[in-house]
């Protein structure tokens, strides 16, 4: 396993469409263990092949319990507002804004061997599956921000300002 070096917004290539993986082989079980390995060196929640300059369909999050690998995925339905509003990417270090996203997807994807996965995400989950989706599509979430931020703090004294109005 391997760190992989993370693309940074401004890098052209974070603006391509990704390609569907057709080949569920070596080279993309070690491309899902290094993303996995650099995602949590980054303290991510999420990370998408073309932000390692890979321009395939897959990312990897670590959102909830546990570890999901997805592969090709699509979202089949959205419901509701997500509550939880603020967002980062480490390809857009230190920043945040603030993105409207379905509390609830219902989505499918491939696992590393290819398997058919169908599930539901909720909250946090359903919130970065789209953030990653986005990403192979060449979205990034500052496109989608109704409020950015230039760090955490900023966003944190925003949040304390709206409580006491
Ligand atoms: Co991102």
């Amino acid at each position: 396993m391997a760190i992989r070096n993370i693309v940074k917004e401004g890098d052209e290539l974070l603006r391509k469409k990704s390609k569907p993986v057709v080949d569920f082989d070596k080279n993309l079980h070690m491309l899902l263990d290094d993303m996995v390995e650099t995602m949590h060196k980054a303290e991510g929640a999420g990370l998408a092949g073309v932000q390692v300059g890979v321009l395939k369909r897959v990312f990897v999050m670590h959102a909830g319990k546990e570890i999901r690998e997805c592969i090709n995925p699509k979202i089949l339905k959205e419901e509701g507002e997500n509550k939880i509003k603020v967002e980062g990417c480490l390809s857009v270090p230190g920043k945040c804004g603030t993105v409207d996203r379905p509390e609830k997807v219902w989505v499918e994807y491939q696992d590393r061997n290819g398997n058919k996965v169908n599930k539901k995400f909720t909250g946090f989950e359903a919130k970065c599956f789209c953030h990653e989706s986005d990403h192979l599509d060449g979205i990034l979430y500052i496109d989608k921000a109704t409020k950015m931020f230039k760090d955490r703090n900023e966003y944190g004294e925003y949040e304390k300002k709206k409580e006491t109005k």
